[in-house]
């Protein structure tokens, strides 16, 4: 079993090949689970802002989501998200695989009443077959490393926040750091593959909108879905 989890664009395409809606109830609240195969490969998908798309990323149950990938033996998860590049130098649309991240601002854990201090990072295992199937499959750019900036949301960044976080980071989003972290703490395998949608506020003199970075999200999501069937097949 392979998890699989998504903003609301990338997996609102039916892609499973027999879906079947469960909702597990978890010690952190209940979690919404579509089960199914994809390319043969027994997988769990969540769509991290809900089922109904309510969901904004500051109040996405992080703990909930991947307590219920390990209740059902998801050993290892790939992350699907939509990140702004704070690159100049980059060409988007892009994909970006990162292999670190800085999230100082969300409390994302499964440890609230136990003393336990994980070493946070992505995993290495579902990096290199993201990046391995991205390179052979994709027609976008692939970035195969970077750091992913993660801000607490659900509003955008300030041109002075971008300002200040470009000098540490390569793209900005707002979940795959909780994820990783809380993946982690529970012994699962996880990495994240992320379409650079956007230029960030302010990087080229662009200002940000959501309903542009929808937009490109939309269009860019189709080149990761190919990604994602066959990288469940590798791992
Ligand atoms: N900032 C934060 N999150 C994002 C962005 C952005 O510019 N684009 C897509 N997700």
């Amino acid at each position: 079993m392979i998890g699989i989890i998504g903003g609301t664009l990338l997996l609102e395409n039916d892609f499973l090949e027999d879906r079947e809606e469960t909702e597990l109830r978890t010690p952190f609240g209940v979690a919404e689970v579509d089960l199914g195969h994809l390319n043969g490969v027994e997988v769990a998908v969540i769509q991290r802002h809900g089922r109904r798309k309510n969901r904004p990323p500051h109040m996405v149950n992080h703990p909930a989501n991947f307590y219920a990938f390990k209740a059902l033996g998801a050993e290892k998860v790939i992350g699907l998200g939509s990140v702004g590049c704070l690159r100049e130098e980059v060409e988007i649309p892009a994909l970006i695989i990162p292999h670190d991240y800085i999230d100082f601002f969300s409390s994302a854990t499964v440890f609230n009443d136990s003393l336990v201090y994980i070493t946070p990072g992505f995993d290495e295992t579902v990096r290199k077959v993201l990046i391995e199937t991205a390179k052979e499959v994709s027609s976008l750019p692939v970035i195969e490393r970077g750091v992913y900036f993660q801000t607490r949301g659900p509003r955008l960044e300030t041109r002075a926040e971008i300002a200040m976080i470009k000098n540490f980071a390569d793209c900005v989003g707002m979940t795959a750091g909780s994820e990783a972290t809380v993946a982690k703490e529970l012994g699962i395998r996880y990495a994240v593959i992320c379409t650079m949608d956007n230029y960030a506020h302010g990087i080229k003199g662009e200002t940000v909108d959501y309903e542009v970075i929808i937009k490109r999200a939309k269009e860019n999501a189709k080149s990761c879905l190919e990604i994602v069937r066959r990288a469940v097949k590798r791992l």
